[in-house]
């Protein structure tokens, strides 16, 4: 099938490999010319594991192109998705221009019936807007063909955006017409399968879902959080917990990991975008209200933990394992670290960091945080160590030779990675989250 993909971000490009790769012709779309560049020399700009060789073989096949011409995207293809960012803006809604430029450009440049897929995450109603956008700039540019507007939201996640993609757990498909269901379901068939369906639903009911699956995972890990504090403060280890709760089946063990927060492009953005539509339709928000609070007091609780071993910050200095906002990504989009770092150097410590992959985005927002190269070199000669995020590197680390490099041998994890009882035994002043 001829698909366009505007928006080459982690949904659009990762969507824009995986259409190639299951055999369609795929035209991917952005403003960005120095990314269109890199991107038609097969240079991914993001690091996403497997995305290289998904975009080097598909351009090498002939079936995968890039542009910045949006009008040819648009008259080359029968599927359009919209894959562009919607950031929390100011008033902290999803932020539509993007998608209403899309919109608009779509209504100009239609050539012939288009289903338009908006895969970008979406207030309930947007579709509406779009299709009234999209009419609208067809008048105005004397056009009259037919089209679809359906939505189509990505669950996939960082890191594993590629497996998530070609594996789904479900795709959901908002669509009015059977026209376009049938069209979606031929271009999902080489993906979906009987016990990962195609979930067909009306088109608001689509938007809903995307941000209800957010909002509601983003509720397990504040909830997690939440009794942290209490394991802390009366007992009990929260991963004992989390075991003992996730074995139930009705609950189930996934995003019930206590730590510094969640972080990343959805998550907050969503809460908040959601939260926000909820009070627009004078509905009950408290839920999702707490949920983002207890995650901000989240960040903040791991400085807690810190100044309590350290006393007097200023002049001390600080080592920080992880800045990515999650393992296997270099996304440092709303990473709880940048909030820890920001609030230690407040008050006059000194911090550097190691990372394995958010070097170089780290280092284009913020150029005065010290980074360098391994996580031992993080740890030598600091005060105190603090874990961030949970790359795997960091559980088998060579725990006596990072200790032999410290200052102080104080050690905050905020990922629990480590076992409470072998950093004590080990001589580390150890604090983690929600076990002693
Ligand atoms: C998320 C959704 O999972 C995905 O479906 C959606 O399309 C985009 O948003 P992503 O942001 O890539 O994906 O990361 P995810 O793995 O979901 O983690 C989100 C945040 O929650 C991270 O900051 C992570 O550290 C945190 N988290 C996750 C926890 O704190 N505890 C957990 O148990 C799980």
């Amino acid at each position: 099938m001829k698909v366009c993909i505007i928006g080459t971000g982690y949904v659009g490009l990762v969507s824009s490999c995986c259409f190639a790769d299951l055999g369609n012709d795929v035209i991917g779309v952005d403003i960005d010319d120095e990314k269109v560049a890199k991107l038609r020399e097969g240079i991914s700009p993001i690091y996403e594991p497997g995305i290289s060789d998904l975009l080097k073989r598909n351009l090498k096949q002939g079936n995968l192109n890039f542009t910045t011409n949006i009008k040819e995207g648009i008259e080359s293809s029968d599927i359009i998705f919209s894959a562009v960012g919607t950031p929390m803006g100011q008033d902290h809604r999803a932020d539509l221009s993007a998608v209403m430029a899309v919109a608009k450009a779509i209504g100009k440049y239609i050539n012939g019936y288009k289903i338009v897929v908006n895969k970008s995450t979406v207030p309930v109603g947007t579709a509406e807007k779009v299709e009234a956008e999209i009419k609208a700039a067809m008048v105005e540019n004397n056009l009259s063909f037919n089209f679809d507007v359906v939505s189509n939201p990505e669950f996939l996640r960082e890191g594993a955006a590629i497996s998530d993609f070609k594996n789904p757990d479900r795709v959901v498909v908002g669509a009015k017409s059977e026209r376009a269901r049938k069209l979606i379901s031929k271009l999902y068939s080489g993906i979906v399968r009987t016990n990962r369906p195609l979930v067909f639903t009306d088109v608001k009911s689509a938007e809903m879902i995307k941000y209800a699956a957010n909002a509601m995972l983003a509720t397990r890990i504040s909830f997690m959080n939440m009794l942290s504090h209490l394991c802390e403060k009366a007992g009990g280890d929260i991963k004992e917990v989390a075991k003992g709760i996730g074995l139930d089946s009705r609950i189930g063990p996934k995003f019930l990991q206590a730590g510094l927060g969640y972080g990343g492009s959805c998550f907050p953005k969503d809460v908040n975008a959601i939260m926000m539509t909820l009070k627009d339709y004078d509905c009950d928000a408290s839920i999702l209200e707490a949920v983002e609070s207890i995650n901000q007091s989240q960040r903040l609780h791991v400085y807690d933990k810190v100044k309590a071993s350290l006393k007097d910050l200023n002049g001390k200095t600080i080592g920080i394992l992880g800045v990515a906002f999650k393992p296997k990504t270099d996304d440092i989009r709303e990473a709880p670290a940048l909030t820890l770092v920001r609030k230690l150097e407040s008050e006059g410590a000194r911090v550097k960091a190691f990372d394995p992959e958010a070097r170089e985005t780290t280092e284009k927002y913020y150029p005065n945080l010290q980074f360098v190269d391994t996580p031992y070199a993080a740890a030598k000669n600091v005060d105190c160590l603090v874990v961030c995020t949970e790359w795997d590197t960091f559980r088998t680390l060579n725990l006596e030779q990072i200790k032999e490099g410290m200052k102080s041998p104080v050690v905050v994890d905020g990922r629990n990675i480590y076992d409470p009882e072998e950093m004590q035994k080990l001589g580390f002043h150890y604090s983690c989250i929600g076990r002693k």
